[in-house]
């Protein structure tokens, strides 16, 4: 049997797997960094078709689909979960999962161990955790045991009750110096690149010039070596709030209301399926159905001929 291939898979056969080191190349030749977040296998599969170099399992994975109130309750089970499916999905792109709230925090042996499971269970190439120095010893650790780590600097989701809210970070001379140090401080430790979320565009362009390592920003301005969206904000999936940084590519909800609708509104009034979505006997086995069932009771001869 000749297998039909869509241009989109045959393409991907030239393709090679995004590393560590090709995306730190990008940023020495200038190319900008595409990341995006995902959390199931049929996402996974589309972002890998059209060649996005990095897929984030986010920890926002807690909010924009399992529906808790924060990132805090996400547990490493979960994430491991849905990087599976990610893995199953994506061939190309470079899989980084993002390590949930006191998976790493507790104490470096755990980390170290948490951060293996990505690798090992879940199919990931590298791990992304939240902070800045205090996380350099767990940092140098993860990443001497060969897993490579991406930071993650300004708002950081999982201190949220410490930092007064979902709020820009870095407008001000201390804390924008603090996260300069830090960027330094995670670099010198061993992260490969760095997530710059919701600081002032001009702190993160300082950042990205005097860093080797690339940024990725989100809600960072334009001048980061790479960019990165929330998909399902990026989609219109997640309606219950969206970031000003975000821009909307599409609306599905809007279009996940009309399909849900449609299908309500056809199932009540009995015009789906229809006789294209339904699948038929040949009318000589029916007739042969009819002729046995008029011969009294079917189960009793069926038993007999057997
Ligand atoms: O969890 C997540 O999706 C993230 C991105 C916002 C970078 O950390």
């Amino acid at each position: 049997m000749s297998v039909v291939q869509s241009p989109i898979s045959i393409a991907s056969e030239e393709r090679k797997k995004v590393t560590i080191h090709l995306i730190q190349a990008m940023k020495t030749r200038h190319e900008v960094i595409s990341m995006l977040t995902a959390y199931d296998y049929p996402t996974a599969l589309v972002m890998d078709q059209v060649g996005l170099d990095i897929i984030l399992v986010g920890d926002s994975l807690g909010m924009v689909v399992l529906g808790y109130d924060s990132t805090l309750p996400v547990t490493m089970d979960e994430m491991i979960h849905h990087c599976k499916a990610v893995a199953r999905g994506a061939k190309y792109a470079l899989l980084v999962g993002d390590m949930p709230f006191l998976s790493y925090q507790v104490s470096t042996v755990e980390a170290v161990r948490n951060a293996g499971r990505f690798l090992q269970e879940g199919g990931m190439n590298a791990v992304k955790l939240e902070g800045g120095r205090e996380r350099a010893e767990t940092i140098r650790a993860i990443v001497s045991a060969g897993i490579p780590v991406m930071g993650h600097l300004g708002l950081t989701p999982q201190s949220v009750h410490k930092l007064g809210g979902y709020r820009p970070q870095g407008r001000d001379v201390a804390v924008a110096y603090r996260l300069v140090e830090d960027a330094q401080i995670l670099q010198e430790a061993g992260c490969f690149s760095l997530v710059l979320e919701s600081i002032p565009g001009r702190l993160a362009e300082l950042v990205s010039q005097r860093l080797d390592i690339p940024t990725i920003g989100i809600g960072a301005g334009a001048s980061c070596d790479g960019q990165v969206l929330v998909t399902h904000d990026l989609l219109g999936i997640f309606e219950r709030f969206t970031p000003k940084f975000v821009k909307r590519y599409a609306n599905l909800a809007e279009e996940m209301r009309k399909a849900f609708s449609g299908f309500k509104t056809e199932v009540k009034e009995n015009t789906f399926p229809g006789v294209e979505h339904t699948v038929e006997m040949n009318e000589d086995e029916w007739q042969k159905l009819e002729e046995r069932l008029a011969q009294g009771s079917f189960i009793a001869q069926d038993q007999a001929l057997r």
